[in-house]
């Protein structure tokens, strides 16, 4: 059987992955439309060998597809994705419009895909962030092993996850100050070429911004454990693809650094770099960027606690943290529901 298949922005960095990953792992589609404003309607993307051409969201009918992924913000899915849904297109939300709602299922396939049934519901599935979903991937062995009662994470999060604009900006920015020549930021508050903002998204009242929040809620809600303490620190870094995460656990019962690095080697979506030489850990530009695989790298036992487990975990923020988890969680739904 074979699926009619929206992909709502799909001019933007994360749309333009999902058309791209559709293709290459041959997920069944009878029909891809790509959908964004009326300013790309008429425009051709490619999908595999064909050309398609993009439609404009506004007019476009739902009834016409079995399935729509959707990546233009939040705006745009709390508009849309009610109204796809009740025309019968299962919707799967890269955005975070519908996270937080407790009746709408927030899965990483590799953590929680038993969650997707919830889908029947009210017909989405919400993708997570991306910087929560390499962090869980990485650390669902160790909760299922030994438990995690706090996690410490600072992440390093490339430009591409505030989307096209952002990367044309770090593009552009630097080669504008390799030049002599004055800039003027627009996609961040400060300069983002050469240099490391400690600011994602809102600044919440309690001091900490919404992405440190998204991970301390998501995490929760996806390993179904209210109890677990998250403490992040988001920081945007100039770096194209890729995101990487400092990770310090405090796990409940006691496990080695040997013992982390076994159960990582089983782990499906883990790939483990983690020698004690030059290199001998993963990169985003080197190793995650274009890649599948959540890597992990620098498995230590923290010196200064009992049960502290400290963890390098870098992976393609627009692949793994967006698009592929989303398509990840369409082939679920497709194998075991529609
Ligand atoms: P468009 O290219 O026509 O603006 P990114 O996250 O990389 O910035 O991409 C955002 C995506 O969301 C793009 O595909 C963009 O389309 C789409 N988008 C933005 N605003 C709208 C809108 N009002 N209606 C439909 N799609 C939109």
């Amino acid at each position: 059987r074979t699926f009619d298949v929206a992909v709502v922005g799909a001019t933007g960095a994360v749309g333009q992955a999902m058309m791209e990953i559709l293709a290459q792992r041959g997920f069944p589609v009878s029909r891809v439309y790509p959908l964004a404003s009326e300013r790309s309607a008429g425009e051709k993307l490619s999908f595999g060998r064909d050309e398609v051409i993009v439609e404009n969201l506004a007019g476009f009918d739902f009834s016409k597809v079995q399935l729509g992924l959707f990546s233009a913000g939040a705006k745009i899915s709390a508009e849309y994705a009610p109204k796809a849904a009740s025309a019968g297109c299962v919707v799967v939300d890269n955005t975070s419009q519908f996270r937080y709602d407790n009746r709408i299922p927030l899965v990483v396939p590799e953590v929680n895909p038993q969650a997707i049934e919830g889908y029947k519901d009210h017909g989405i599935i919400a993708n997570p962030n991306c910087s929560t979903i390499q962090m869980l991937v990485a650390l669902k062995p160790i909760y299922d092993a030994v438990g995690i009662e706090r996690i410490n994470v600072a992440t390093y999060q490339a430009v591409s996850g505030t989307g096209k604009e952002a990367i044309e900006e770090l593009a552009k920015q630097t080669s504008t100050l390799l030049n002599g020549r004055p800039i003027s930021p627009q996609a961040y508050p400060k300069q983002i070429a050469f240099n490391v903002l400690p600011h994602i998204d809102d600044f919440l009242d309690n001091g900490y911004t919404r992405e440190e929040m998204k991970m301390v809620w998501e995490t929760r809600k996806i390993f179904g454990d209210e109890s677990i303490l998250v403490n992040p620190t988001a920081v945007r870094v100039p770096v194209f693809y890729g995101h990487s995460e400092a990770v310090h656990l405090e796990t409940r019962d006691k496990i080695t650094a040997d013992e982390v690095k076994a159960l990582l080697q089983q782990a499906p979506g883990v790939t483990v770099l983690d020698e004690h030489t030059n290199g001998g850990y993963p990169t985003a530009v080197t190793e995650a960027s274009g890649r599948d695989p959540v890597f992990v790298g620098r498995i230590r036992e923290d010196i200064s606690h009992p049960k502290g487990i400290d963890l390098w975990i870098v992976a393609d923020n627009v692949r793994k943290g967006a698009a592929l988890n989303s398509i990840q969680i369409a082939e679920l739904l497709i194998k075991d529901y529609l």
